[in-house]
C-alpha cells in the first residue's frame, strides 16, 4: 500500500484535480496542457528527467494555470479527439498570447493548424506504429544535436496537409511532408508523432531541446533542491502542530515519513497498522528503518485476529476491500485519536493520484475499487501534508535514495493496500497467508538474486483455490497450486508480462515445490494488462 486512502471507495477512476502550488518557489517550470491523451502523464515525466519542474493542467483551466504557474513553455498534448469534431477540446487564445514558446504534440500539433490557418485533414487510414524521419537542415533549435534520419512512434488519425501562416516543415516522413513544423519567430513547434514515449527514438532530446534550449528553462528540479524547499515548506506550514502518518511498509509512506521527519522531528507521529496480510518480514523491515534507522515516533497495532476474523468465510474480492479498507480507517482513526494536538495526516500521495486525464465523457468504470483519493481526513478533522502531490513514484524513490533510506524499501515494488488478501483467491485463513507469504519471499529472493528484481514492476505470487494431484517421492499428493506472476510496466496502467529466463523460473518453480509445504504445481502467469489486471482479484 501506498498511500492510505487508497483503499476507501469512491468509484470511477478519472477525475481532474487542480492544484496549484501555493508557498512553494519552485524552480523554473513548463505547463501541460492536457486534452485527454494517454500519454500526457509521459511528457511529464520526460520534462521532469531533464530536472525541468512541470505542472499538468486541462486545457480549459489554461488561463488560471498559466497566471499562477508563470510558465517558460507550453505543452499541448494528444487527444483522443480530432480538431473538427464536435464539442472536440481547444484552448483559450489567451494561451498563445503568453509569448512563451509552444510545442504542439499531435493533437497538439493539430490544434496549432487548426486555430492558425493550417489544414487539418483525416488520413486515409489511421497511422500507428512506427515511423522513419528525415530531418530538413534548417538548423532548428528543436531539433538541435539530433541525427537526420531516425524512428519515431506515431499515432493519429488526422495529419497535416497544409502548415498553419508563418510554419514551415521541418521534418518529414515518405508520406506526410509537415511531421515537425516550426514558426521560429514565436517559437512555436508542432510535432505529429510523440516524442514522450520510448519507442521514439530521440524523443527525449527533443524535449530537452524544448524546455532547455527554446524555453530556457533552467534544470534545477533536483532531489536536493525538492528536500530543501519542501522542509522549509513543511516547517512553516504546520508550525508547533502535530502530524500524524500512516505507514504501509511502501515506498511513498516511508519516503514521506523520513521526509516529514526532517522537517519537523518528533512533531511526527507514525502508526502502522500491522493487518497480517504482508510480505513475509516486512512488518519488522518498516519498524527497523523508521524507529532504528531514522529514530522516528512510531506505534505499530497488530490487528492480525481483528482483520482475520472479519474476513473469514469472504471470498468476493471487492467485499475483502471494503472490510480491509474500513477496518483499517477505523483501527487507524481510534489510535490517532490518541495522539494530543494533532491536526495534520500526512500522505505519501503521488501526482498521478492527483491529476489524471480529463475526462470528456464522464467517469469511467470502476474496475477495481482502490487508486481513491478522500474520506478520512474529513472523517478525522485534518488537514492533508501531501509532500510528493506533485511527484511521480521514481522522483520519490529518488528522494528517498538522497535520504538515506535503504535501497531494500526505495525500490521496492508497488503493493495494493489489502495486500495479500487479493492474492489468496478463495476465503482468507492463516495457513494460506502463510503458505503465500513463503512462496512470495522465495520468487522474490531468487529475483533480487539474480538482479530481475528491478526490472520487473512487480512481481508476486497468488494461491489458487485448486488443488492438483502431483507425486513426491513414491507418494501420490493432492496439493495447491500457485501461480507467479511479473510484469513490466512504466505506471501499473497498462503492463506486460516478464518474459523471464525459462531456466530461472525452473529453479523458483523446484525451490517452491520443494520448500513449501502444501504446494505441488507451479504456473506462470503470461497474460498483459489489458485484458487481465495486474492483480488476480
Ligand atoms: P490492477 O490489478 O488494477 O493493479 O492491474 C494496478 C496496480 O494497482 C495495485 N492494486 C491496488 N493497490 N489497493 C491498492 O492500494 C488495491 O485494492 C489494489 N488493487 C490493485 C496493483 O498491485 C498494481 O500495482
Amino acid at each position: 500500500m501506498d498511500s492510505l486512502l487508497f483503499f476507501l471507495d469512491v468509484p470511477g477512476r478519472i477525475f481532474t484535480v487542480l492544484f496549484f502550488r501555493q508557498n512553494m518557489n519552485h524552480p523554473d517550470s513548463i505547463l501541460i496542457l492536457d486534452f485527454g491523451s494517454q500519454y500526457t502523464q509521459l511528457i511529464a515525466r520526460r520534462v521532469r528527467e531533464h530536472q525541468v519542474y512541470c505542472e499538468i493542467h486541462p486545457f480549459n483551466q489554461a488561463v488560471r494555470a498559466i497566471e499562477i504557474l508563470k510558465p517558460k513553455g507550453i505543452i499541448l498534448s494528444g487527444s483522443p479527439f480530432s480538431v473538427y469534431q464536435e464539442g472536440s477540446p481547444l484552448p483559450d487564445q489567451s494561451v498563445f498570447e503568453t509569448g512563451v514558446p509552444v510545442l504542439g504534440i499531435c493533437y497538439g500539433m493539430q490544434v496549432l493548424a487548426h486555430l492558425f490557418g493550417g489544414k487539418v485533414d483525416p488520413a486515409a487510414r489511421r497511422e500507428f506504429g512506427k515511423a522513419r524521419i528525415t530531418l530538413k537542415k534548417t538548423g532548428s533549435r528543436l531539433l538541435s544535436g539530433l541525427p537526420d534520419q531516425f524512428q519515431v512512434w506515431m499515432s493519429h488519425g488526422d495529419h497535416l496537409t497544409a502548415p498553419p501562416a508563418g510554419f514551415l516543415p521541418v521534418a518529414s516522413t515518405e508520406n506526410a511532408p509537415y511531421v515537425i513544423i516550426e514558426d521560429p519567430s514565436r517559437k512555436w513547434y508542432g510535432v505529429q508523432f510523440h516524442p514522450e514515449v520510448v519507442h521514439s527514438e530521440f524523443g527525449s532530446d527533443l524535449l530537452r531541446n524544448f524546455v532547455v534550449e527554446v524555453s530556457g528553462c533552467r534544470q534545477d528540479w533536483t532531489p536536493e533542491s525538492f528536500i530543501q524547499t519542501k522542509t522549509e515548506e513543511i516547517r512553516r506550514q504546520v508550525g508547533q502542530d502535530q502530524v500524524i502518518l500512516g505507514l504501509s511498509g511502501g515506498v511513498d509512506s516511508t519516503v514521506a515519513a523520513v521526509l516529514i521527519h526532517e522537517a519537523i522531528g518528533d512533531q511526527l507521529n507514525c502508526i502502522f497498522v500491522d493487518h497480517g496480510l504482508l510480505r513475509k518480514n516486512e512488518a519488522e523491515e518498516v519498524e527497523r528503518t523508521i524507529r532504528d534507522q531514522f529514530k522516528i515516533k512510531l506505534k505499530v497495532i497488530n490487528a492480525h485476529d481483528l482483520f482475520l476474523t472479519e474476513l473469514a468465510g469472504v471470498t468476493d474480492p471487492e467485499k475483502k476491500r471494503k472490510i480491509i479498507g474500513k477496518l483499517f480507517v477505523d483501527v487507524f482513526d481510534a489510535e490517532a485519536k490518541k495522539v494530543q494536538g494533532a491536526r495534520w495526516l500526512g500522505q505519501g500521495t503521488l501526482y498521478p493520484d492527483v491529476i489524471e486525464s480529463v475526462s470528456f465523457k464522464g467517469p469511467s468504470v470502476t474496475i477495481k475499487s482502490h487508486h481513491n483519493v478522500g474520506g478520512l481526513p474529513e472523517k478525522m478533522n485534518l488537514k492533508l501534508l501531501e509532500p510528493f502531490r506533485e511527484l511521480f513514484k521514481d522522483e520519490v524513490r529518488l528522494i528517498g535514495n538522497q535520504l538515506g533510506i535503504p535501497a531494500g524499501i526505495v525500490q521496492r515494488h508497488p503493493f495494493p493496500g489489502p495486500g495479500l488478501a487479493i492474492r489468496i483467491i478463495s476465503d482468507v485463513t492463516p495457513e494460506k497467508i502463510r503458505l503465500l507469504q513463503e512462496v512470495d519471499h522465495i520468487f522474490i529472493s531468487e529475483l533480487r538474486g539474480k538482479g530481475f528484481y528491478d526490472q520487473t514492476w512487480q512481481a508476486f505470487a497468488v494461491l489458487l483455490p485448486i488443488q492438483s494431484v502431483g507425486v513426491m517421492g513414491d507418494e501420490r499428493t493432492y496439493e495447491n497450486t500457485v501461480v507467479l506472476r511479473a510484469v513490466t510496466s512504466v505506471d501499473g496502467m497498462t503492463a506486460d508480462w516478464a518474459k523471464l529466463d525459462y531456466n530461472f523460473l525452473g529453479a523458483v518453480s523446484n525451490r517452491i515445490i520443494n520448500e513449501v509445504k502444501g504446494v505441488n504445481r507451479v504456473a506462470y502467469d503470461i497474460s498483459s494488462k489489458p485484458p487481465a489486471t495486474i492483480e488476480w482479484e
